[in-house]
């Protein structure tokens, strides 16, 4: 990079890959990915050209939602490895040049967690106020209307103390009360914990549920919803999520990590772009990367994709930085959502817009979300709203390294079904073939790491209709890229208010790269192209 160029942190020019411990790589025969698997696999994680690699939880924990309900803030699941396993894994990638980012679950903890076993041992044990407990209303029932995410009641009565308690999550999930000193001190505790280790960062789960409405009252009902939705979207989480208090929590957590060199935190949060940009906090002081799951939550349509995008540059924070996600182990995968054609134009829109892309594993490989028999389910939220087709197993199946038995995952029995396309849709297959997903990524990942203008360069919108979507990225005095996506499977023309000559760098049809082209592109259905420029200047000089 010129000397003159700005600098960019790891978290702004590199990539973010997440890994689903319990599916990634198994070495003990257990049928359940461990440390050392991780450990074992980063090679591939380098080979695609990952800057950091983010981890679900990988805690002590009941596992009735699988890690994200802690029983232990700073020990190791042993089925996953040991805490030497952990440093292993920590040294190992950062001696491949990476950075490691775990999962940080502050709003609630297991009911096992001895926290919790205290709180509810009795209605004066000082812990009691670390969780959120609540008389009945005089006829028994719960204090107020709340939902679980996971369907029912959100209170859960405690015959032992005669109080509900709250879990935003499951019944074995309890709230913990941020509004006590105690709790947030405690945190921030952990916190430091794995920081003083090494670890770069966060992904902080749940972030917009950690603070409810302070006089408690009934969320309104949702005037959109329909059967098949969750039981949860009946109401409008308007008073136990988001709350105004939030902001301050944020920002002290924030003053932790600024403690230590250059770490990040991610934070979860489901909300629209306008609520989602406040968790940057005024003058950065908020979150790094609130994540934007704009690509997630929309319909898959030109139109309104493109409109997002803008909607998003425009109300980012001056100096706050963008990112994007088009998957996660929460949500359908990106290949099953919107085909097998249309994944390589996200995997390109992922790729190519301005900001950090997060990789969910087995998304560069195109791996489908499989069907799951009810009988094999294991999620809570596929089995507490049964019918609904919620199960999030479908997306947690174990990742596809090769032909060989159980795809190279594991020598024992693997813990969710692997998809049997396996024997063709794997890494090793996939790293031979120039039409495969899989090189597709990399060819993306290896032009975003050569070219500024890709990585970290402005973003130009272009021209957008009912089909496709343009745009240009270039950074000060770098060649520009002009990116052509169309979101359909029919062909489309794109005739733009640009004139423009280059040549076609990356295509997801592979035979049409090193195609000049000039001024006009027709597509093919499901095809995206990355341009690199020669010369471009708008038919309206103005406009430029
Ligand atoms: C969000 C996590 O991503 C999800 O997997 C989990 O079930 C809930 N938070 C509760 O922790």
């Amino acid at each position: 990079m010129p000397n003159n160029q700005k600098q960019y942190l790891w978290w702004q020019d590199g990539i973010i890959y997440q890994i689903y411990p319990r599916s990634f790589q198994d070495t003990n025969g257990d049928g359940i990915g461990d440390l050392r698997g991780i450990i074992n696999r980063l090679d591939h994680l380098k080979w695609l050209g990952i800057k950091a690699v983010w981890i679900s939880p990988i805690y002590p924990s009941p596992m009735a939602d699988f890690g994200y309900d802690i029983s232990d803030y700073t020990g190791i699941w042993p089925v996953f490895g040991n805490m030497a396993d952990f440093d292993e894994l920590l040294q190992e990638v950062h001696k491949a040049g990476m950075k490691l980012i775990l999962d940080l679950v502050p709003n609630h903890s297991s009911d096992e967690h001895p926290w919790f076993l205290e709180s509810r041992s009795s209605r004066d044990n000082p812990k009691r106020d670390w969780y959120i407990w609540k008389d009945a209303k005089p006829d028994g029932s719960p204090p107020n209307n709340w939902l679980s995410v996971f369907g029912g009641s959100a209170w859960e009565w405690d015959e032992k103390t005669k109080q509900y308690y709250y879990h935003a999550f499951l019944v074995k999930q309890p709230d913990l009360n941020w509004r006590n000193p105690e709790v947030e001190k405690a945190m921030h505790d952990i916190m430091r914990f794995w920081l003083d280790k090494g670890v770069d960062g966060f992904r902080v789960d749940a972030m917009w549920h950690m603070v409810k409405d302070a006089q408690w009252r009934d969320n309104p009902r949702n005037p959109e919803y329909k059967d098949y939705m969750a039981t949860y979207e009946q109401l409008l989480p308007v008073y136990s999520t988001d709350q105004p208090e939030m902001h301050d929590i944020v920002a002290r957590m924030r003053q932790v990590l600024d403690q230590y060199d250059e770490r990040l935190m991610i934070a979860e949060i489901y909300l629209p772009v306008h609520k989602l940009v406040a968790y940057y906090g005024t003058h950065q002081k908020e979150a790094h990367l609130p994540f934007n799951f704009m690509l997630i939550s929309l319909p898959w349509d030109s139109r309104l994709i493109a409109a997002g995008i803008d909607e998003y540059e425009g109300a980012l924070p001056t100096g706050d930085w963008p990112n994007w996600v088009i998957g996660n182990h929460d949500q359908p995968r990106i290949t099953s959502r919107v085909g097998q054609g249309q994944a390589g134009i996200a995997a390109m829109l992922l790729l190519t817009l301005r900001g950090t892309p997060t990789i969910y594993y087995g998304d560069e490989i195109g791996m489908r979300d499989v069907p799951i028999p009810p009988e094999e389910v294991r999620d809570p939220q596929g089995f507490n709203m049964p019918g609904k087709n919620l199960s999030r197993d479908p997306e947690r199946t174990p990742m596809q390294w090769d032909d060989s038995t159980n795809a190279g995952f594991t020598k024992g029995e693997p813990w969710l079904r692997i998809d049997r396309s396996y024997v063709r849709r794997n890494v090793q297959a996939q790293r031979g073939d120039n039409h495969s997903p899989l090189v597709l990524f990399k060819k993306l990942i290896t032009l975003r790491q050569q070219e500024q203008s890709l990585c970290t360069g402005a973003y130009r919108p272009v021209y957008s209709d009912h089909q496709m979507i343009a745009y240009i990225r270039q950074a000060e005095g770098q060649p520009a890229f002009l990116i052509v996506l169309n979101l359909t499977h029919r062909p489309c023309y794109f005739t733009p208010p640009i004139h423009f000559t280059g040549v076609i760098v990356i295509d997801t049809l592979p035979e049409q790269e090193q195609v000049s082209v000039k001024d006009k592109i027709e597509l093919f259905g499901d095809e995206g192209m990355v341009v690199k420029l020669d010369h471009w200047e708008s038919v309206s000089p103005t406009s430029k």
